[in-house]
């Protein structure tokens, strides 16, 4: 089976690409390269000695997108593109919603006209918004979120909930991906933010690289057993391969369904720091600095559905998360 990945060259993607193909998939990218570079296509052919096409298109150009389906005939498609960077949507709200929103009614418009009917789509943790109850289930009513980015996420999943129920010979599997770290073990490909990240993992490894001075640990004074917060993070690899699982299970299943994909276990940020610290034999200097504005105390799974149902199951621990990171930020300190 032959699979589009919009946004295949970003970070997630590239990963899945790997995956994929290791499972015997076909698989072809569309990518405007906004947040990633060609380069990254070319890592995951290397590393699996297996060509794919790659495109260069903004996937919201639906005439563009149309001759690529007349000529790749992809039966499925994983939706990564999208803008991800949670504070710059507070600025640019219209760039996010127009883009995020508009890719997928145009992938959707051309996915039915060439009869492409499994999707699954790279949605966010961040659509439970605020909860009382830890972990986060998927039967949870989801609250609400605190950015536009977030906000586009929680109504793509409405937009493919409804449209699943208007056509229910499709198969649409939204996937909650909660915190990816880590790195392809090969240190070839990885996670390439433009400018100064925003994330955790990224910023540790720049601090252990004396990229950035001092790395800013945002509270210590949280509900939580050493006062910082606690996220559910997850290696890409063990991600990608949920794609993997996720395609299989679209290629059986019809309908809309949603699904949780973490490991179940909250780490708190001086835990991933002293990790990173211990496995890499390396010092990421930080200091404690004010909260974030809108960072929740804690955030992690119940990952059982996707073991129950996608028969998937995060494999890696945090160990392989940090050493994996460094990996690819050593052999890569400029990216690609
Ligand atoms: P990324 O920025 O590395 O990858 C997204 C890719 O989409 C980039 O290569 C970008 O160039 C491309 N793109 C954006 N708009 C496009 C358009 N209109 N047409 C064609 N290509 C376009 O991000 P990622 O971390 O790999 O995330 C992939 C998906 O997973 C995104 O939808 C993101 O919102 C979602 N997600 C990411 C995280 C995370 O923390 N990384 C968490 C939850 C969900
Ligand atoms: C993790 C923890 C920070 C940076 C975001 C999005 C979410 C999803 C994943 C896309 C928090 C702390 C961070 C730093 C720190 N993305 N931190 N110092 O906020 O859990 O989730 O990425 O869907 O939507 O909101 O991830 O990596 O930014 O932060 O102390 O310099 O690290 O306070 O507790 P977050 P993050």
């Amino acid at each position: 089976m032959k699979i589009l990945l919009t946004g295949g060259a970003g970070y997630i993607g590239t990963h899945t690409c790997i995956e994929l193909l290791n499972a015997g998939y076909d698989v072809v990218v569309a990518d405007n390269f906004c947040n990633s570079q060609p380069e990254s296509c070319k890592r995951a052919m290397e590393i699996t000695c297996k060509q794919f096409p790659v495109y260069e298109l903004d996937i919201r150009d639906q005439a563009k997108l149309e001759a690529l389906f007349e000529k790749e005939k992809p039966e499925a498609a994983i939706h990564f593109a999208g803008l991800k960077a949670v504070g710059e949507s507070v600025f640019k709200p219209l760039e996010y919603y127009e883009n995020n929103i508009d890719a997928t009614f145009v992938l959707l418009r051309v996915m039915e006209k060439f009869g492409a009917k499994k999707l699954v789509f790279s949605s966010s943790a961040t659509v439970y918004g605020e909860q009382e109850v830890m972990p986060l289930v998927e039967t949870m009513k989801c609250t609400g979120c605190t950015n536009p980015y977030g906000w586009t996420k929680y109504m793509i999943e409405q937009i493919l909930r409804d449209y699943g129920k208007a056509h229910p010979d499709w198969s649409i599997v939204l996937l909650r991906y909660f915190n990816p770290v880590g790195a392809h073990e090969s240190g070839m490909v990885g996670e390439n933010p433009n400018g100064i990240p925003n994330n955790l993992m990224p910023r540790v490894t720049q601090a252990a690289l004396g990229k950035i001075e001092k790395l800013g640990v945002f509270g210590d004074d949280y509900p939580t057993p050493d006062g910082t917060c606690l996220r559910d993070y997850i290696h890409v690899v063990d991600l990608a391969k949920g794609h993997v699982c996720a395609i299989r299970y679209a290629a059986e299943n019809d309908g809309c369904d949603v699904f949780n994909l973490g490991t179940g276990v909250g780490y708190s940020v001086l835990a991933i720091i002293n990790t990173f610290e211990r496995v890499n034999n390396v010092k990421v200097p930080h200091e404690i600095a004010p909260r974030r504005p809108g960072d929740a105390a804690m955030a992690y799974s119940n990952p059982e559905k996707a073991a129950r149902v996608l028969h998937w199951k995060a494999e890696k621990n945090l160990e392989d998360m940090c050493r994996d990171s460094w990996n690819w930020q050593q052999k890569n300190p400029n990216g690609y």
